[in-house]
Formats: structure tokens, sequence, C-alpha cells
């Protein structure tokens, strides 16, 4: 896995983010297992319990695009006021995120890389984030 492209991807979806509210920019690249990747930014509202974030949107674009098995998400978010290929901090993901990247993937083995640029990252596995998550295993 060519972990720097895919940070590089999510710098690209990062520049799409519609955030006027935050100022918030985020990005985020989705990595099938077939080696396609899906970008997703955040999309916020005025309303803003409407606003969708960055990993979501890269999911919901790949799911519905037929793409289900996936092995890792690269994710950079900072404020508006940066430079574009260095973050001010480390965006980790929301716990609804996580929650649904964990509907798609095994928790155990999909990685997640949360980067500061496209040499400064950390790599966790989904588990690590989401510890005794709730599961479809629980509804059978
Ligand atoms: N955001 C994401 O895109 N991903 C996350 O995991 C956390 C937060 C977005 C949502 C909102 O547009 C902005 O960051 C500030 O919360």
């Amino acid at each position: 896995m060519d972990i720097q492209k895919l940070i590089n991807e999510a710098l690209k979806a990062r520049e799409r983010s519609y955030s006027p509210y935050s100022d918030y920019k985020v990005g985020a690249a989705l990595l099938c297992e077939n080696g396609k990747i899906y970008k997703g930014c955040n999309i916020e509202n005025s309303s803003y319990g409407a606003s969708n974030c960055a990993e979501r949107t890269a999911v919901f674009k790949a799911v519905s695009e037929g793409e289900v098995n996936f092995k890792a998400i690269a994710i950079v978010g900072s404020k508006a006021d940066c430079r574009k290929d260095i973050m001010k901090d480390y965006a980790y993901p929301c716990g609804i995120c996580r929650q649904v990247l964990s509907e798609f993937t095994d928790p155990d083995s999909f990685k997640v890389i949360v980067a500061r640029s496209e040499n400064e990252y950390r790599e966790y596995l989904l588990k690590e984030l989401l510890p005794l998550g709730f599961s479809r295993d629980n509804l059978s």
C-alpha cells in the first residue's frame, strides 16, 4: 500500500471541503481492496446537523458505486488557514465515522491513517479507535 499516495489524495479531497461554518477543512481517501481510491470531503449545511464528514462522504460514494471491500482510509484536517500540504494538527475520525467504517470493514485489519502531511502520519487499526463496538453480529 502506497501510504504517501493515499495521503496525497486525501489532501486533494480536502481542497473541495465545503465548510463555511466551521472553517475546518477535512479530506479523506478510502482505498478499496481492488486498488481504487474514493475521495471525500466534509460538506456543511446552514442547518448544521445536515452536515457530512469527509470520511462518510468517501464511504457513501464508494458503497453507492458498488464497492464494499476496503483496506484503509487516510484522513487530513485542519482549519482553513494553513498550508495545503501541511495540517496544523491530526484530525481523528469522529465517533459516527468510526461506526460507519466498522459496518463495511474488518476492524482487526482495516487501517486508519491520520496525517499532518505526506510524511508525517500515524497509523492505527480501526479496532484500536473503536474498541468493543456494536456490529451486525449483535443483531444475528
Ligand atoms: N469533520 C469531518 O469531516 N470528519 C470528522 O471525523 C470530524 C469532523 C468535519 C465536520 C465539520 O464539517 C467540521 O469537520 C468541524 O466539525
